[in-house]
Formats: C-alpha cells, sequence, structure tokens
C-alpha cells in the first residue's frame, strides 16, 4: 500500500537519504526545507519526491504548512521531524524566538500536533523526531530564559533543545500514534556547513573519520517507519532502544510553556 511521508528538512543529510528511500519503496513523500536550493537539489537526486518550500523556525509559514497538508493529506501515515540548523551565534527570528528553539522546539511541537489527525487515520501512524536524546544525559531547560538571551551558546541552545523534544514526546498524547524519538548519534551530513574555519574544517575532517555514512542510518529508522513500535513514546540511539525517565508532570509543564508561546502570535 501506498504510504504517504512527510519528512521536514528531507532536502539534505538524512531526510534526503529517508526521501530516496521511502520513494524507492513506492511511498508518496512530501519534503520540506527552507530554500530553493534545498528543492532543487532534491528534484535532482529524488526526482519522486514531492517539494515544499517553508521555513519552519516561522511559526506563521509552518501553520500555513500545516493547513495545505491537511487539506491535500487527509491521511499520513508517518512525520519525520528532521529540520535543524546548528547556529554558531544567536539568531532572533522575526516572530522574537531564539532561531533553535524556533525550528527545533516550536515547530516540531506544532507539526505533530497539527498534522494529528491525518496520522490518527493512518493503519499504523508514526512520529520519529530526530534528535539528539535517547539516554545521553546533557541538556537542560532554562525555565527562566529558554530562549536564552543572556549567555547563548550553540551547544547549549542544541542540548535545551534535545531535552525539550524528550518533553514533548512524553508530553505526545496521540491515541494510536506511536511517537519514536531517534538519535542517529555521528552521520556525515554537512553539518560542518554552519561553522566557522577553522571549526568547519575540523567537523569536516572528524565527520569523514568517524561519522557513520548516511546511507547506513536508513535502514534503522526505516525499519521503525514499516513497523513502529508498540506503547506511545520510545527512544533509539542508533538503532538500539534505550530507556527514557522523563517525569510526565514536567513534560506537560514545558508543553504548556511551548502550546502557550505557539499561540502568542495571532492567527
Ligand atoms: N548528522 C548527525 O550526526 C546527527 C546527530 C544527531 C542528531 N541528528 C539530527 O538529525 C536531524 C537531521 O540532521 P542532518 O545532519 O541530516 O541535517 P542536515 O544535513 O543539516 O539537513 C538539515 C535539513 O533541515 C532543513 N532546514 C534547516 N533549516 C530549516 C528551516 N528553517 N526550515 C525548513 N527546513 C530547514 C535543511 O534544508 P534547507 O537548508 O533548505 O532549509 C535540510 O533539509 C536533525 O534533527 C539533527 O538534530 C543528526
Amino acid at each position: 500500500m501506498r504510504r504517504t511521508i512527510v519528512i521536514t528538512g528531507g532536502t539534505d543529510g538524512i531526510g534526503k537519504a529517508r526521501a530516496r528511500h521511502h520513494t524507492e519503496q513506492g511511498d508518496l513523500v512530501i519534503a520540506v526545507g527552507s530554500s530553493a536550493a534545498g528543492g532543487r537539489r532534491l528534484r535532482e537526486e529524488v526526482p519522486a519526491a514531492r517539494f515544499v518550500q517553508a521555513d519552519l523556525s516561522s511559526i506563521r509559514q509552518t501553520r500555513g504548512l500545516i493547513r495545505e497538508l491537511r487539506d491535500e493529506h487527509p491521511v499520513i501515515d508517518a512525520l519525520v521531524l528532521g529540520a535543524f540548523r546548528y547556529n554558531p551565534t544567536r539568531i532572533e527570528t522575526p516572530e522574537g524566538f531564539e532561531h533553535t528553539f524556533a525550528l527545533y522546539v516550536i515547530n516540531r511541537w506544532l507539526m505533530a500536533e497539527g498534522l494529528r489527525e491525518s496520522l490518527e487515520k493512518a493503519r499504523t501512524p508514526v512520529i520519529v523526531n530526530l534528535c539528539g536524546v535517547g539516554g545521553i544525559r546533557a541538556g537542560e531547560i532554562h525555565w527562566d530564559d529558554p530562549q536564552l538571551t543572556e549567555g547563548y551558546r550553540p551547544f547549549r541552545a542544541t542540548m535545551q533543545g534535545a531535552r525539550a523534544v524528550e518533553l514533548l514526546g512524553m508530553a505526545y498524547a496521540g491515541e494510536r500514534t506511536s511517537y519514536v524519538l531517534y538519535n542517529p548519534l555521528f552521520v556525515a551530513t554537512g553539518m560542518f556547513k554552519p561553522f566557522r574555519q577553522p571549526v568547519r574544517g575540523l567537523v569536516r575532517l572528524m565527520s569523514a573519520v568517524f561519522a557513520q555514512p548516511v546511507a547506513r542510518a536508513v535502514p534503522p529508522i526505516a525499519a521503525l517507519i514499516d513497523r513502529p513500535p508498540a506503547g506511545p513514546l520510545t527512544a533509539y540511539r542508533k538503532g538500539r532502544s534505550v530507556g527514557l525517565t522523563v517525569d510526565r508532570d514536567l513534560a506537560l509543564r514545558f508543553e504548556k510553556t511551548v502550546h502557550t508561546m505557539a499561540t502568542s502570535l495571532p492567527r
């Protein structure tokens, strides 16, 4: 049966490899990225995938994308959340949010919530959230200053995002949808691009030597989409199931905070 699979960050790295894999299986793939260049690359390399251009760090553009997806695809089998950008310096979006938080946290929450109905209608619905958790004890929520207006550091922002995603997974209340937190660990993608020299060269070199080729990161994620795990929330690190110790009350409190932020802009 032809499935419908939405992949944010589907124009590069792990997302693009996923798009290739699923179109080869005959699935309908909708790949979202922010740049026209990414769309061109996808059209050349994975012509069967459908490209949608949207800046997912924008709440308004995310809402527009959700509306479009809901109208065109009443049934969505899988939502892969992979849009991400590492920001060496603090960037504020035009809507007033720190960029990492807007893209990694608010967007992923909006996508999962906004497509809930379409997912729930699928035979075996699954959300795969590509992230940096999975048993790694790092990162904390800066409750007093989640937008990191003071003391922004890129690693701090990234790891706060990773922890946030874990809490949002715990708070997600799909009735049938399996929510999977998936940390692929070190995969050779274009992740060196945002860094400035000399760090850029160093990350590129480390990636070439130590990282897993992107094609090898695909099969374990594909298996989770083909046969979603039982249970509302599971976590994996490079294909291996790992335990989660997330406080549900804390998760619900955090979700409420994100909900307030995401609905603070008029529709
Ligand atoms: N690679 C690793 O070693 C690794 C390790 C742990 C976790 N992960 C996670 O896996 C996921 C994918 O990583 P990757 O290394 O494959 O990433 P990547 O190669 O850097 O690709 C990032 C994707 O996100 C899109 N994107 C970036 N900003 C966007 C925006 N504002 N709106 C819409 N799309 C946007 C990019 O397209 P445009 O540039 O056109 O916007 C691109 O398609 C991420 O969530 C990452 O946290 C990766």
